[in-house]
């Protein structure tokens, strides 16, 4: 056990427990911020780790928690030890922990992973004082302390779970505001929607692995578009979310699908990305049963072998290989239970052209231009069929745009929440 002791307040820290007194918050590495060859130089790293904890008070206790208080944590030591390059428009999660807190001081370790790959950047290792106004050491108020006590924060990475009925979900929710709910595409699971969940700021992100991906439950049975849409509204009512904008990509659309038909007024907006309306056709059914067998028979790794590099535009394939490598780890996880019952759910999901015409919520459609899993044409013809959509194809992307060119579909994503009516 380490206790500290500050004026009044004694806390207790449990060293089993992670002692995180900040919220993980993430930052976009900014141009200015780098030297001629995009890597940030030791000033960039200290400004960038001082605006994670600045934003991470702002989220928590205010930003004016220290003047509150009559003190100012003043450095005395820093050091950053650098791991991997940061280039502009990386975005980073900055986890800070608290290692050491004295009558008048404070030891902490921040860490700088980059979120679309994992990479651990850069360490800081920083030690404040208390000062009082004239610049004197002084005690550290007990609210000052209290900010930075252990509490039950989720460990970096870790997700939520929640109960839904008869399978328990994986969720990755950030944020505040109106609800985002952000369905992935087959055989993928919530971690594709990264880059989204990172920047998406002033929405409830909440990104789950359907039943049978990622983390989730992944029954033997029991799936089908309905269930995946019902396992979803039983999730925004555990949320206490009466209405979201619905993300879908690919079958997320399938399923968003199924959710007008069984939960319309669940929705305030929808987006449409790389999907398509109508059902599988007899080809398509044969080939869905010929994966089911590749997946029984061999694995997920062999489903993943056969299906990345249609899942990736060509470009993608050619200039992002950490993306190829992402999308290979992320199928090759997937248990096979919940492979064979999203294939055997999209195989027999129902047709939803004639569900378009009557939409009428504000709805996107975007589509990767070298997407042949769900054409542009197909996108095209899905958005003319939806009174008041909009479509957007996105230069450079395959069939998973929003990982293959995540910042140029955030920001259409954002164009089209910021034009919403507010709830
Ligand atoms: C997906 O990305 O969800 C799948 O490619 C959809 C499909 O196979 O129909």
């Amino acid at each position: 056990m380490l206790r500290f002791r500050t004026g009044s307040l004694a806390t207790t820290i449990n060293p089993d427990d992670p002692v995180n007194g900040l919220p993980s918050v993430e930052v976009t590495v900014y141009p200015y911020e780098c030297d001629a060859y995009g890597h940030m130089n030791q000033a960039a790293y200290l400004l960038l780790f001082e605006r994670a904890r600045w934003d991470a008070l702002a989220r928590g206790p205010g930003q004016d928690v220290f003047r509150r208080h009559g003190v100012w944590p003043a450095v005395r030591r820093a050091t950053v030890d650098y791991q991997a390059p940061a280039f502009p428009g990386d975005v980073l999660r900055v986890d800070s922990e608290v290692q050491k807190v004295g009558g008048s001081s404070l030891e902490m370790r921040q860490r700088a992973t980059r979120i679309r790959d994992d990479a651990l950047v850069a360490e800081l290792q920083i030690l404040f004082v208390m000062i009082d106004e004239a610049g004197n050491s002084t005690p550290m108020p007990p609210e000052v302390a209290a900010v930075f006590g252990a509490r039950p924060t989720a460990r970096p990475g870790e997700m939520a779970r929640h109960d839904v009925g008869d399978v328990t979900l994986a969720v990755d929710v950030r944020g505040d505001g109106p609800a985002l709910l952000l369905v992935h595409g087959f055989p993928l699971d919530h971690s594709m929607w990264a880059h989204q969940v990172a920047t998406l700021a002033r929405w409830r992100r909440i990104a789950p692995d359907l039943r049978g991906a990622g983390a989730s439950d992944a029954p033997a049975g029991g799936y089908s578009m309905a269930s995946y849409a019902d396992d979803l509204a039983r999730l925004l009512d555990r949320f206490h979310v009466e209405r979201a904008v619905v993300v879908g990509l690919s079958m997320g659309g399938y399923v968003a699908f199924e959710m007008l038909r069984r939960h319309r007024q669940r929705f305030m907006g929808l987006v449409l990305i790389d999907s398509r309306a109508d059902a599988d056709g007899p080809a398509q059914r044969q080939a869905r049963d010929e994966m089911i067998e590749v997946a029984r028979s061999r694995g997920a790794a062999a489903v993943a072998e056969r299906l990345v590099p249609r899942l990736l535009g060509r470009s993608t394939q050619q200039t992002q290989p950490n993306i190829v490598e992402q999308v290979m780890t992320m199928v090759a996880r997937t248990p096979v239970a919940g492979l064979v019952g999203a294939l055997s759910a999209m195989r027999d999901r129902p047709d939803s052209t004639a569900l378009l015409p009557g939409i009428d919520v504000p709805t996107l459609v975007v589509v990767g231009a070298e997407d042949e899993v769900t054409p542009p044409a197909t996108a095209r013809a899905m958005a003319s069929a939806i009174p008041s959509a909009t479509l957007t194809t996105i230069a450079g992307a395959g069939h998973l745009a929003p990982l293959e060119a995540p910042t140029a579909v955030t920001r259409v994503i954002a164009e089209f929440l910021e034009a919403l009516p507010r709830p």
